[in-house]
């Protein structure tokens, strides 16, 4: 077992009946330099203008690691959040849709995708998608759990970077 798993808390039903919540909190609380580092490896920062964080956890991860590796950060962010100009990206949930936003670049650069969680890979796919055709090429994807039964990433041979898998 990794030593950050103890400090996982699984909480049956939520947010919704059926769904089995991974509640990082307790993690971060105890052990947050520790996830930043193990995050952050096997990412060839060489090749990173910045860090992109998928809101709202990607945030807390995303900067940290930002800061460590002395990257900028760009906030990705959920409809309606940011003054324009901004590029969207609408993807599909179980039931409808959701929209990922951000500022619209003016010039090409190359990031790493952050975010807590890979569950089906809707987010990320979408926030990954949503870079490119916002002129930022996705170098490397960084995650502190993928719950691999759950997506195709690995088989589709996409470069993340997980700490905890399940
Ligand atoms: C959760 C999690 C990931 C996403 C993963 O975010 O933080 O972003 O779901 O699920 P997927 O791989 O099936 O797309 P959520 O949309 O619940 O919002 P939050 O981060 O603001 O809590
Ligand atoms: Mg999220």
């Amino acid at each position: 077992m990794h030593p950050f798993e103890s400090h996982i808390r699984n909480v049956p039903d939520f947010p919704k009946a059926g769904i089995m919540f991974k509640d990082i909190t307790p993690l971060l609380q105890e052990r947050f330099p520790e996830v930043i580092e193990a995050m952050s490896q096997g990412i060839d920062w060489s090749k990173v203008d910045y860090v992109v964080g998928i809101e709202s956890r990607g945030f807390i991860l995303g900067a940290a690691m930002a800061q460590l590796k002395g990257k900028g950060f760009i906030p990705m962010r959920k409809k309606g959040k940011l003054p324009p100009p901004v590029i969207a990206e609408t993807y599909a949930l179980e039931y409808g849709t959701d929209t990922l936003e951000m500022i619209k670049e003016e010039k090409p650069g190359r990031v790493v995708l952050v975010d807590d969680v890979l569950a089906t890979g809707g987010t990320l796919k979408a926030a990954a998608a949503l870079c490119e055709k916002n002129k930022l090429h996705v170098e490397g994807m960084a995650l502190l759990i993928n719950l691999t039964f759950l997506n195709k990433f690995k088989e589709e041979g996409k470069p993340v970077h997980s700490v905890l898998n399940y």
